[in-house]
Parts: C-alpha cells; sequence; structure tokens
C-alpha cells in the first residue's frame, strides 16, 4: 500500500465521521482532484457549497472560494487545508479603496469578480464568476459599471456587452505569463487543434483563441466529439482533469509555468490534518457576511 493510499483511507473514514464533503477547484494538484466529491470552477463550487446537506465542507481552492462558501453557508463549517492559500488577483482590492472610488463615481453600479474578499463583496452590488461575467453585466439596467479587480477579465465583457466598464487594475499574474507569442507558436505545430483561454488572459491572447471561457467551460468544450486536439491557455492544473475525461484526446498546455502557487499549497497530509483538528475555518463577521451575501446570491438568480 502506497503512502497516498493509506493517507486516502484515512481521509475517507473521518469525511464519513464528519459528515464532511471535499469540494476542489479545477486547478488543485490531480491526487486532490482525484479524492474530491466534486471539482469544478468557481461558479460549480459555490452552487455545490449553498446546496450541500454536509456538515462540514472541505474547501481544496483558495481562501476567497472557502469564504464565499462560508458566506453562502454560514451554518456549516468551512476547512480551508492552508491558511496561506490566498489569491494574488483577490489582494488587488480594498474595501477601503474600492469606497473611494464609488464616490468618484456615484450612481455606477458595481460588480467585482468572485476573486474577491468578502470586505469587498459586501460594497458591490453583484458578484460574477469566470463563466457568468457577461450575462451579470448584461443584465444590469445601466450602461455604465466598475468592474473589480481583474481589469483582462473586465476588458473581456467590456468587448462582449458593449458597455462601458471602469477597469480596476488588477490582474492574475499567472494568467499573465501567457503571451500571443505561446499561442502562435503551438498554432503553428498543431493546426489542427483548437484554442481555449481564460478571459483572465490579456486581450491580445484572447483575440488568438477560438473560446474565451471559464475552466469549466474548458472541460464542456473538450467533451465536443469534432475536439480531438486542444490548446489550453490557463492554469496548468486543468490538464489533469481534461486528460481523465478525455483519454483518446491531446490537451497542450499554453504555458507550463502557468502555475498558481497558492492553488498548490493544498495536500493530501494537510486535508487530512485539517479534518482531524477542525481548522483551519474560514468564517466571516455577520455584518459583512450579509451584505456579500446580496451581492453572490444576486449573481446565482442571474445564471
Ligand atoms: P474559474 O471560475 O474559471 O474556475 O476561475 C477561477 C480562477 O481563479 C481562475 O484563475
Ligand atoms: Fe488567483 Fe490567479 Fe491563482 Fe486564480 S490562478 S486563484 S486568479 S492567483
Amino acid at each position: 500500500m502506497d503512502n497516498n493510499s493509506a493517507l486516502r483511507d484515512k481521509i475517507q473514514s473521518l469525511k464519513n465521521k464528519r459528515k464532511a464533503v471535499i469540494l476542489a477547484h479545477n486547478y488543485q494538484p490531480g491526487e486532490i482532484q482525484d479524492i474530491a466529491d466534486f471539482v469544478g470552477d468557481s461558479l460549480e463550487l459555490s452552487q455545490q457549497a449553498a446546496k450541500t446537506e454536509a456538515d462540514v465542507i472541505v474547501f481544496c481552492g483558495v481562501h476567497f472560494m472557502a469564504e464565499t462558501a462560508f458566506i453562502l453557508s454560514p451554518q456549516k463549517t468551512v476547512l480551508l487545508p492552508d491558511t496561506h492559500a490566498g489569491c494574488f488577483m483577490a489582494d488587488m482590492v480594498t474595501a477601503e479603496k474600492l469606497r473611494v472610488k464609488k464616490k468618484e463615481l456615484p450612481g455606477v453600479p458595481v460588480v467585482c469578480y468572485v476573486n474577491s474578499s468578502a470586505e469587498v463583496k459586501a460594497e458591490s452590488d453583484i458578484c460574477c464568476t469566470s463563466s457568468n461575467a457577461v450575462k451579470v453585466v448584461e443584465s444590469l439596467p445601466q450602461q455604465e459599471i466598475l468592474f473589480v479587480p481583474d481589469q483582462y477579465l473586465g476588458q473581456w465583457v467590456a468587448s462582449q456587452t458593449g458597455k462601458k466598464l471602469h477597469l480596476w487594475p488588477g490582474f492574475c499574474p499567472t494568467h499573465a505569463r501567457i503571451l500571443p507569442r505561446h499561442i502562435l507558436e503551438l498554432k503553428q505545430k498543431y493546426p489542427q487543434a483548437k484554442v481555449v483561454v481564460h478571459p483572465e488572459c490579456r486581450p491580445e491572447v484572447d483575440a488568438l483563441a477560438d473560446a474565451v471561457i471559464s475552466t469549466g467551460g474548458m472541460i464542456r468544450y473538450a467533451q465536443q466529439p469534432q475536439v480531438r486536439q486542444m490548446i489550453v491557455g490557463t492554469e496548468m492544473g486543468i490538464i489533469h482533469r481534461l486528460q481523465k475525461e478525455n483519454p483518446g484526446k491531446e490537451f497542450i498546455p499554453v504555458c507550463p509555468q502557468a502555475v498558481c502557487v497558492n492553488m498548490k499549497l493544498i495536500t493530501l497530509e494537510k486535508i487530512l490534518w485539517c479534518m482531524e483538528d477542525m481548522r483551519p475555518s474560514v468564517s466571516v463577521p455577520e455584518e459583512i457576511r450579509l451584505r456579500a451575501q446580496n451581492a453572490v446570491e444576486r449573481m446565482l438568480e442571474v445564471v
């Protein structure tokens, strides 16, 4: 019996004892995706968190994802196996700075990307994820919107909706590593391949893609029978699931350096320890949670 299989057995028995569900993001290391009850993108994970009947949610992802799970399910214990698993982009906007910007733009609604803190969500009118950002912005009657914190997702949404978006200067350092030349080189090498990229990529990268979609969107895109080869412009962790679910197909990462170090902080050992100790847990003060919940639930009504 290898070390991982002993760990997996212990996790499984503790999961039953605690009445826990393990949710994992598509960027998690393969061995974690393999033990999870559900693997998905940010929207799918928040929908799971909202409807699960488990007492404990073990969130294998980054802090804002666990926080969103708590915002939606405050009666549950939400465990994040490593508290250092943050999101560089989410840290690029604070509630204080957002309040200043809101004063400069009176009457302009705020749409916040889910990659943001609970405090920022509490200052926002509605939340969005990469899979529903266009729909969320279209659902608002206003033509002018303040969009935080991802400038590249914001630019993509503006191009799709024709609305005027005031962009916050945030970005994801992992996706910023993906450059047009990476895609152009691979297109030459694999002329039959479809190109999919995440909307956190630069607009010059989006312009070269067949589809600009969330990680969940990429999983569905790959299932189409006509897709045999796919050039994948996002974080490396998704390759595991794409390959596992489509064994006969070829998935070519655009940039093997596109790795989110925060996502990789989660390990099988840490999952076991957090279920043993029932910590670290994630929570949000009730006054902030209620206001953040409005923004997240408003989004869930749109999709
Ligand atoms: P998805 O919602 O598309 O999975 O994206 C989350 C994320 O953090 C991308 O960097
Ligand atoms: Fe945040 Fe980028 Fe990591 Fe996604 S890939 S969690 S946006 S740092």
